[in-house]
C-alpha cells in the first residue's frame, strides 16, 4: 500500500539527516528509513514556499513516499503505537475549498495529521487546484466546490477562500453535513454573517472551527501558562500593534489576547477609524487606520493600533502587577523581581497547521473541544465589528454587539466616512490570478 507523507526539512543547508517531523516520535523513523533506502523522496524541496509563518523561514518541504508496512513493521520503528491500532482507527476524508496560499497550509496540515486523508480540492482557477493536488498527492480536483461536496461526502471541509465567501461556503458545506468545518479567519465580514454560519452548523449538527492556528504555537501556549502561574502578578494591560487591516492581521491579535487570558468575555470596546482612501483587503472594505481600547470581564484592559506605525508588530505585549511578558510566534521572554532582567523561555518549533488538523480528529471523537471553535471566532468578530460600531456611533460599545451588518460599510455608504482620494484598490490584489482585478464574491451572504 502506498503512503505519502510531507516532512518539513531544512532545504538548502542540511542533508536528509536533519529531516524532522512535527509529529515528534516519528522523526527518527523518517530519518532512518531514508538512510536505509526504504523511503523515497519524490519531490525536491520547494524553496519558494510562501512564508505563512516565521518559524518556517529557511525551511522547505520534502515529499516522501514509502510503503506503510515498511514504517510500521520496521525494526527502526520507535512509534509508540501498534500497526493494528493505526490501521483500525477510523480515518477522515478532508476537502479544501480555495487552493491558494492558505489552502496549501491546510493541505500540509492534513498531510502531517495521522488519520486524515485529503481527498479533493476545489478552486475556480483550475490550475490553482491542480497545483495543490500535484504538490500534496490529492486525487481529484474540482472547479465547482458544491459538486465536490456532493461527490466526495467529506468528513472535514476546509474553507480557504477570501473572507467575503466564508459565510456562503460554510452554509453550503453545513447543508451537506460533514463532521466538521474549518473556516479561515476572519470568521466573516459581519456579525450577521457569522451568526448565520453558526445557525447553519447548529441546525445540521456540524462542528465549526475558525483557522486561528497560532493558538497551537508553543510561544503562545507558554505565554498563557506564565500568566496562569502568576509569574508577572495579575495581568493589567495588553498592547497590540499591527499592519494590513483590522479583519486581516488584527483578527489574530484579538484572538491572541483572549487566548493568553484563557478566553474571557469582552465587556466593551472604544475605537476610532480613519478611511480617506478607498482601501479594500481581500475584496472587503478596509480602514486606513484603526485604534482603540478593550476591556475584558476579568478587568484587564487592552489597547490596539492597526496601520498607525510601520514595522512594529506585537501580538499582545503584557504588563502585569509584578512584571511583563513579551512574545511573538517563535519566542517568549518575561521579567519580574526574580529574573534580573528579561528571561528567555525556550520554545520548540512545531507545525501549527498539523496540530490544528489533529485537534479536529480529537474534537470529532469527543476527546477535547477544538481551541479554534467558532465561539472564539465569534468573540473576535464582536471585538472587530464593535470597534467599527464604536467609531460609527462615537461611543463605547458593549459586547456582544447587536448590529448585524458591517458598521464600516454603514459609515461609508451613509457618507459618514467620505473618501478623500477616490479610486478603489485592494492590498491583497497581488493574490489574484490571470486577468482578474477583483475576486468574484457574488455568493456573498447579505444578512
Ligand atoms: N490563518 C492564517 O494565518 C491566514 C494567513 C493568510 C490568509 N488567511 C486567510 O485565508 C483566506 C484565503 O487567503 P489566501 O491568502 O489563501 O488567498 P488566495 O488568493 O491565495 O487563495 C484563495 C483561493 O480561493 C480561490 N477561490 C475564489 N473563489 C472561489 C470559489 N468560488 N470556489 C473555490 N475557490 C475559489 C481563488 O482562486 C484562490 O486560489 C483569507 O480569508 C485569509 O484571511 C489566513
Amino acid at each position: 500500500m502506498g503512503y505519502i507523507i510531507y516532512v518539513d526539512a531544512l532545504s538548502e543547508v542540511a542533508p536528509i539527516g536533519v529531516l524532522f517531523s512535527t509529529v515528534k516520535p516519528l522523526h527518527r523513523v523518517f530519518k532512518k528509513l531514508v538512510f536505509a533506502g526504504k523511503a523515497e523522496i519524490i519531490a525536491a524541496p520547494i524553496r519558494a514556499v510562501p512564508c505563512v509563518h516565521p518559524l518556517r523561514q529557511g525551511y522547505g518541504r520534502f515529499t516522501m513516499r514509502y510503503p506503510v508496512s515498511t514504517l510500521y513493521s520496521s525494526p527502526f520503528c520507535e512509534v509508540p503505537m501498534s500497526t493494528s491500532a493505526v490501521i483500525s482507527a477510523p480515518r477522515y476524508r478532508a476537502v479544501i475549498i480555495g487552493s491558494g496560499s492558505i489552502g496549501s497550509a491546510h493541505a500540509a496540515g492534513y498531510a502531517g495529521a495521522a488519520r486524515i486523508d485529503l481527498v479533493a480540492c476545489a478552486d475556480t482557477v483550475h490550475e490553482q487546484a491542480q497545483q495543490l493536488a500535484d504538490r500534496f498527492g490529492v486525487k481529484t480536483v474540482y472547479t465547482d466546490y458544491r459538486r465536490m461536496l456532493d461527490t466526495e461526502r467529506p468528513d472535514i471541509v476546509s474553507i480557504c477562500t477570501w473572507h467575503p465567501l466564508h459565510a456562503a461556503m460554510t452554509i453550503a458545506a453545513a447543508a451537506r453535513q460533514p463532521r466538521v468545518i474549518l473556516c479561515e479567519k476572519p470568521m466573516a465580514t459581519s456579525i450577521g454573517e457569522a451568526e448565520d454560519m453558526e445557525t447553519a452548523c447548529r441546525r445540521n449538527g456540524v462542528r465549526l472551527a475558525i483557522g486561528f492556528q497560532r493558538r497551537f504555537l508553543p510561544a503562545w501556549v507558554k505565554t498563557r501558562d506564565i500568566l496562569r502561574s502568576g509569574a508577572i502578578g495579575t495581568p493589567v494591560r495588553l498592547s497590540h500593534t499591527r499592519e494590513t487591516g483590522l479583519l486581516n492581521a488584527t483578527s489574530h491579535g484579538f484572538d491572541c489576547m483572549r487566548f493568553i487570558l484563557d478566553d474571557p468575555k469582552v465587556e466593551w470596546v472604544f475605537a476610532q477609524v480613519e478611511r480617506k482612501t478607498d482601501r479594500y483587503e481581500r475584496n472587503i472594505r478596509c480602514e486606513d487606520r484603526v485604534a482603540g481600547f478593550l476591556k475584558f470581564e476579568d478587568g484587564v484592559q487592552a489597547n490596539f493600533q492597526t496601520d498607525l506605525v510601520v514595522g512594529d508588530w506585537t501580538w499582545a505585549f503584557v504588563q502585569g502587577t509584578e512584571g511583563m511578558i513579551h512574545f511573538d510566534d517563535g519566542w517568549v521572554k518575561y521579567f519580574n523581581a526574580e529574573t534580573a532582567g528579561w528571561k528567555e523561555i525556550p520554545v520548540d518549533p512545531v507545525d501549527p497547521w498539523v496540530l490544528q488538523a489533529e485537534e479536529l480528529v480529537d474534537w470529532i471523537e469527543e476527546r477535547t473541544e477544538h481551541r479554534g471553535r467558532s465561539e472564539n471566532g465569534m468573540w473576535t468578530m464582536h471585538m472587530m465589528m464593535g470597534a467599527y460600531e464604536s467609531a460609527r456611533c462615537r461611543e463605547l460599545v458593549r459586547l456582544p454587539m447587536h448590529t448585524r451588518v458591517n458598521p464600516l460599510d454603514l459609515m461609508v455608504e451613509s457618507g459618514d466616512l467620505p473618501v478623500r482620494y477616490p479610486g478603489r484598490y485592494d492590498v491583497r490584489s497581488f493574490l489574484l490570478k490571470g486577468e482578474s482585478m477583483r475576486l468574484d464574491t457574488s455568493e456573498r451572504v447579505v444578512p
